[in-house]
């Protein structure tokens, strides 16, 4: 017997306001076309003024536990993925905390950009095999419009904000790869890469600063690492790519997804897209493409599920889940 981290519930929360890519043609040299043509986006959801990341991240929880059927006291930790957190501290996680009224337990910040979730998974899952926490509710969630240069029409039109959320708990499994709940994790690091993917100001440096990004450069990186780091996580959960139901990749440009998906073997049909309508979310773009993907009705229960995402660092990872 082993203990494996369950996935007990999931849920998102977007914000209201969507922005077209026609949007952006008012201001910069752009158009439609050339947005979609190249990354595959056609909308994405901007926050609100004083709408803050710990809000967002506290819907997408409350939505997570109605979808466990859980309340709020019944989680041990909180870990929020988020390179746009509301304060310098305390963590966006210790606001979801007080937001949804959980008081017990402890909740932190993870931060490795868009493999942020990714990240946050890896450590949930840790706290659980090792019995340190028993249920965890493992959040990705930015408001990336705070970090844009509005001028810069090469980053600017990419990215968008929201929230997924999910829930782990402890259950017990065989120690295989039929059991339902996380079955592997491979991350990795490079800060070699750090002027490929930044953000030009922060804390300690005594501004916020602003998104920057060889974008290229990045592109080149992502399907080499991502496909890499996906077939790691496979092989050490013991699964083929023929055994896979569901790629759910980082949502950043769907000429990555689809260059990865092939290198993995892997038809289009197994693969959930939600870059068309959200944009680059950063550390939100898993939870929220699994959220929706199981809200179609594409994730079902039992399935073998492969996220993988990069982003500043660089920083990239990938984990398999029988859901
Ligand atoms: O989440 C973290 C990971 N991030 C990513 O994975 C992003 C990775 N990179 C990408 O998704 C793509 O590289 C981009 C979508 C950012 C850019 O696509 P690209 O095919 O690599 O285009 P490019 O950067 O080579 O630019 C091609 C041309 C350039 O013009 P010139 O130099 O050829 O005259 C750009 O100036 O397109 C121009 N361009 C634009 N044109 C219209 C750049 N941005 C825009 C724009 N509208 N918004």
């Amino acid at each position: 017997m082993s203990i494996r981290a369950k996935v007990a519930g999931i849920g998102h929360y977007l914000p209201q306001r969507v922005v077209p890519n026609a949007e952006f043609e008012k201001t910069l040299d752009t158009s439609d076309e050339w947005i979609r043509s190249r990354s595959g986006i056609e909308r994405r959801h901007f926050a609100a003024e004083g709408e803050t990341t710990s809000m967002l991240a506290a819907h997408a929880a409350e939505a997570a536990l109605k979808d466990a059927g859980l309340e709020a006291p019944d989680l041990d930790a909180l870990i929020v993925a988020t390179s746009t957190p509301d304060l310098t501290f305390p963590s966006a996680a210790t606001m979801v905390q007080a937001r949804i009224g959980m008081t017990g337990g402890f909740a932190f910040d993870v931060q490795a950009v868009c493999a942020g979730f990714v990240y946050a998974l890896s450590t949930a899952n840790a706290m659980i095999v090792s019995g340190q926490a028993k249920r965890v509710m493992v959040i990705g969630a930015e408001t990336f419009s705070r970090i844009m240069d509005w001028t810069d029409r090469a980053t600017c039109v990419l990215f968008g904000d929201g929230a997924g959320a999910l829930i782990l708990e402890a259950s017990e499994g065989a120690g295989s790869a039929a059991d339902r709940g996380i079955l592997s994790v491979d991350l990795h690091s490079d800060g070699q890469f750090r002027d490929l993917l930044y953000v030009d100001g922060g804390v300690s440096t005594q501004s916020t600063g602003h998104l920057r990004m060889e974008g290229k450069e990045v592109f080149r990186h992502a399907v080499e690492k991502l496909a890499k780091t996906a077939t790691a996580a496979m092989e050490k959960a013991g699964v083929t790519s023929e055994e896979v139901d569901w790629v759910v990749p980082h949502q950043a440009n769907i000429r990555i997804i689809n260059g990865t998906a092939k290198k993995l073997g892997l038809p289009m049909e197994r693969v959930v897209v939600t870059v068309q309508d959200h944009g680059n979310t950063s550390a939100a773009s898993i939870p929220l493409a699994l959220s929706v993907g199981k809200a179609e009705g594409k994730i079902k229960s039992g399935d073998v599920v492969v996220t993988e995402a990069i982003g500043g660092g660089l920083a990239w990872g990938a984990v398999v889940i029988r859901w």
